[in-house]
């Protein structure tokens, strides 16, 4: 290598290196004073303890989808149409309607037989709402059978490696089944201050 050439790359190299060493000596002196302490005690406060100096923040948040990720369903909280709608897939059928105040689904269940299930919870506003009902053993599942809010109309959700498949009742991936348990496959992500409690003796 020319000696000139080899004068020019130096300082470059030496810049580089000074450089690496100063951002990994900055990321040790954070992470080494980062208080242990307040992480380990860190605990969930809830919005009243922010809102009172972020109310711009508040406000923007109030009525977004994250606001609007779970709730419970009413007639201020449901987009669906629950007017004795009907949604067929296959030979599965699924029919929407209300009783009194209660939202319902007449839905295959976990073993094949059709029953009436009240909708506990909306989740999402758009692109699509779905619906939560409760089945024993505190399991929130999230019926395939969702609401298209920029159609107006009912469409299933299809798992992504099975899309033109009837999903039988006893099926992992059926709306009974462990594919869409809210409780280990949703929550963790779309819910705060998350509480599993899950018990294996009972399995609930
Ligand atoms: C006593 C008043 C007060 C409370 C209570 C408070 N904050 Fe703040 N927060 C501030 C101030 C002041 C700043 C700095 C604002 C700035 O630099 O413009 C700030 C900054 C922030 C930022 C950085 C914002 C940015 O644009 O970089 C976040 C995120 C934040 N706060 C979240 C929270 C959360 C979450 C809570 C509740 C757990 C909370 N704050 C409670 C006063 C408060
Ligand atoms: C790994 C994290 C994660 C998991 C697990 C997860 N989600 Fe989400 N979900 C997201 C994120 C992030 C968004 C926002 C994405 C976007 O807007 O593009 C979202 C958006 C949604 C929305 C649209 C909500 C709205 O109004 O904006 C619905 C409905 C939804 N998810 C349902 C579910 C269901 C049902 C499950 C469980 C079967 C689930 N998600 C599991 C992260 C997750």
């Amino acid at each position: 290598m020319p000696l000139s050439t080899g004068f020019l790359r130096r300082p470059a190299a030496g810049f580089a290196l000074l450089a690496t060493a100063l951002a990994a000596w900055a990321a040790g002196d954070w992470y080494w004073s980062f208080p242990r302490e307040a992480l380990h005690q860190a605990r969930y406060v809830g919005r009243q303890s922010c809102i009172a100096c972020h109310q711009i923040a508040a406000a923007a948040w109030a009525g977004s989808d994250h606001d609007r990720a779970m709730e419970v369903a009413s007639d201020d909280t449901v987009l669906g149409d629950f007017n004795n709608a009907q949604f067929s897939r296959f030979d599965e059928r699924t029919r929407f309607f209300r009783a009194g105040e209660k939202f319902m689904v007449n839905a295959e269940g976990p073993d094949g037989q059709y029953r009436d299930y009240e909708i506990k919870y909306t989740f999402g506003i758009w692109p699509l709402q779905q619906y939560m009902v409760e089945l024993p053993g505190g399991r929130l599942q999230v019926l395939r059978v969702s609401w298209d809010v920029e159609k107006k109309e009912w469409f299933y959700v299809a798992p992504a490696d099975a899309q033109d498949a009837r999903i039988a009742a006893g099926d992992p991936l059926h709306w009974t089944g462990l594919a869409q348990n809210w409780n280990t496959m949703c929550a963790e992500c779309h819910t705060t201050d998350y509480r599993k409690n899950y018990d294996l003796a009972t399995n609930s």
